[in-house]
């Protein structure tokens, strides 16, 4: 056995080791992990099967998760280390926190917010841009025992609108502005019109001035932060960390459900913490002191995940990236990021080095920049396709590892833990199941399919630390959205297969989700607000191969009779509808009138087939089809575009 066999050979044994011991006991084993954890109560109980919708964990315990993310850093040592590097090309600005410097800021924030009468369990949105008070607002919350439920700033006002409903928070922070590379994006319009817009009123908004964009006040709602932070210094007030138990909310964060109206994922205390721990340990292998690079955006799970919690739970330094992986300046962002402040880990999304690789296929940008710290590259968030994670491993020369998880589950499902030991990698699978998640591939009919063949991936229950209990005031669409379909399994509606050595391939939704750059999107929301047109009888949306972004939305309209308006005008007004309604995220940029849509006898709209054909593959006519002739109908007005 040469070196690298052997080595691969120890790390197969210890992951193996590792999962059977989860596996033989799996509450020995997160009454173990929890010892990573500085609990006011610790847990003596790791399980009770009774609780919830299928069971919780620690029900025990009581702890502070921002406790753990600074105080307890800062008790220990480590007060003078960063906790937090903001890097932002996009303002030409840097700036680095020490523990004891972000302590401060924090305590100082869940100052104001007590005085602002928020309490342990009230909640608080927070919408805003990829700064550091973003990150504080987070942490402050957590201090306070106030539950944050974070919104993405590419979101539009009506959307925003919708998870004021949902939350009913009743303080929210934000900032006059985030920045793209075009141009500057107003929050406070936004947010304005999306409280005129919802029926529950936050009693206080808290806005952070930034240079580039000033806003203006509602005379009593709204309060600078600024003014309100300085005075809480003034003054000496600082909030103490406020004893929750480890199965009260920490966060609620929204995600796209196959309707208009989005998914409050819950997230507890005490699970998160020991999960997210315990990943940083074993898979992503970043220790005390150390750096990592998470590019994602603190409105994702990634970014709540691995931009803010774990790296300061793990006592490591993390980047906040106010920029693009191109174009701010160019193509050697990440190279100067990683190079510059000593970056062990960096995790994207793949759609990030699609981008790279399409402006620098040479990998020119790298020169000059010493990446001899840099370990490994984690992507996550969509399909990793194998040509960009060849390409990423011949230009790095570190290990690429993708991972696969979901909003839903808050810290990977499946990956390759090089934390025990790097296991060979085959590209197109995220690799093996992690400590705490059986996986399984199931028919239809809820029987496991043999290995290699297609089928839904799910997971037995219960889930472990950290995913999701239920969904904010609404157990009964918890169970039936996840639950139901697969008796005593999580549906995770991903369809993929296992291979014979037990690596998982993740090869797309099984719902109407779609995944455009690393953003998870619902196609039936779109749908909701194209069908709101006046001109529209009927539509379709579908996902459509995008070399960049993985998937681009492509909506088919249908008119109504007598429509007089010309359908190129109809369709530009959609484009800006989806735009106005969703957001910029959603990328909508193409709507297509046709005259029919393709059903089965009983009116199913045949999506998956339009789909086949925008993206030029073979397909099966469904024996089901109502009228055969209507699917080159849709492939003409397809060509037309220049697609299928
Ligand atoms: N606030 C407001 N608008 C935003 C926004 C934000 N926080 N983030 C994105 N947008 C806007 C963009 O400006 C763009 O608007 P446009 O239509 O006017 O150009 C639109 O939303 C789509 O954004 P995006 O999908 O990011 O595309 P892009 O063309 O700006 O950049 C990439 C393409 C690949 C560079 C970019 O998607 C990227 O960096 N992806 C990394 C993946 C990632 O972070 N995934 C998160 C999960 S891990
Ligand atoms: P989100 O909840 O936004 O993180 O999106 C989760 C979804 O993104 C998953 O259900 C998958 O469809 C997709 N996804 C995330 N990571 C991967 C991956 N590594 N491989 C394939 N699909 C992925």
């Amino acid at each position: 056995m040469n070196g690298s066999h052997a080595a691969s050979a120890r790390a197969a044994e210890s992951y193996r080791a590792t999962y059977a011991r989860w596996q033989a006991d799996p509450e020995a084993y997160w009454l173990e992990m929890a010892r990573g954890i500085d609990w006011i109560k610790a847990p003596e109980r790791a399980f009770d099967p009774a609780a919830g919708a299928y069971g919780r964990w620690f029900p025990d315990a009581t702890c502070n998760t921002c406790f753990n993310a600074l105080d307890r850093h800062v008790r220990d040592g480590r007060g003078q280390q960063a906790a937090l590097i903001y890097d932002s090309p996009v303002t030409g600005t840097k700036a680095r926190y020490s523990y004891a410097e972000m302590l401060d800021e924090v305590a100082t924030l869940g100052a104001v917010l007590q005085d602002l009468g928020a309490t342990k369990g009230d909640r608080v949105l927070i919408y805003m841009p990829m700064v550091p008070e973003a990150a504080f607002a987070m942490l402050a919350c957590a201090r306070i025992g106030a539950v944050h439920s974070v919104v993405f700033g590419g979101f539009a006002a009506k959307e925003l609108a919708s998870r004021i409903d949902d939350a009913e928070p009743r303080v929210i922070l934000t900032a006059t502005c985030g920045i793209e590379p075009t141009r500057v994006v107003e929050y406070k319009p936004l947010l304005d019109s999306a409280i005129e817009m919802a029926r529950h009123k936050p009693q206080t908004c808290v806005v952070l001035q930034r240079p580039q964009a000033d806003a203006s006040m509602h005379a009593t709602r709204d309060k600078n932060w600024r003014t309100l932070t300085a005075a809480a210094k003034a003054a000496g007030r600082k909030a103490e960390c406020v004893e929750v138990a480890a199965t009260d909310p920490l966060y609620i964060l929204y995600t796209s459900g196959t309707t208009g109206r989005p998914k409050g994922v819950v997230r507890d205390n005490g699970g998160h913490m020991v999960v997210l721990k315990e990943t940083m340990d074993q898979l992503y292998d970043v220790q005390p002191g150390e750096v990592m690079f998470t590019a994602s955006d603190v409105g994702w799970v990634v970014g709540h995940s691995y931009i803010v919690y774990a790296p300061l739970i793990q006592g490591a330094t993390t980047v906040l990236y106010e920029g693009k992986p191109v174009g701010t300046p160019d193509p050697g962002a990440f190279w100067r990021v990683i190079a510059e402040h000593g970056v062990k880990v960096l995790f994207t999304a793949p759609t990030a080095f699609r981008a790279i690789r399409k402006e620098d296929p040479e990998g020119r940008h790298l020169a000059g920049y010493d990446l001899s710290g840099f370990g490994a590259l984690f992507l996550a968030g969509e399909r990793a396709d194998p040509e960009t994670l060849k390409w990423a491993e011949a230009l790095l020369k570190v290990p690429v590892i993708d991972h696969w998880w979901q909003t839903e589950t808050g810290s990977p499902i499946v990956g390759n833990p090089i934390g025990l030991g790097a296991l060979p990698i085959k590209h197109g699978s995220p690799t093996v199941p992690l400590p705490g998640w059986d996986v399984q591939c199931l028919d239809e009919g809820g029987h496991p399919v043999k290995p290699g063949t297609m089928g839904a991936i799910v997971l037995k229950l219960p889930l472990p630390p950290g995913a999701l209990p239920t969904l904010w005031g609404d157990d009964r669409r918890f169970r039936e959205g996840y639950l139901a379909h697969f008796p005593g399994y999580y549906d995770t509606s991903d369809a993929g297969f296992i291979d014979e050595d037990g690596y998982v391939f993740i090869m797309g939704r099984t719902d109407d989700i779609i995944n455009i750059a690393g953003h998870r999107l619902s196609t039936g929301g779109m749908e909701e607000v194209l069908a709101a047109h006046p001109a529209v009888a009927e539509c379709a949306v579908v996902g459509i191969r995008d070399a960049l972004k993985g998937e681009q939305p492509c909506g088919f309209v249908v008119l109504k009779a007598g429509v007089s308006q010309p359908p190129d005008e109809i369709e530009r007004e959609l484009v800006a509808l989806v735009r106005d309604r969703i957001g910029p995220v959603a990328a909508f940029k193409l709507a297509l009138t046709v005259n029919r849509l393709p059903k089965t006898r009983s009116g199913k709209i045949l999506r998956a087939t339009m789909r086949k054909i925008a993206d030029g593959e073979d397909y099966a006519v469904p024996a089901t089809i109502e009228d055969v002739t209507v699917l080159s109908e849709i492939s003409a007005v397809l060509k037309g575009r220049g697609f299928g």
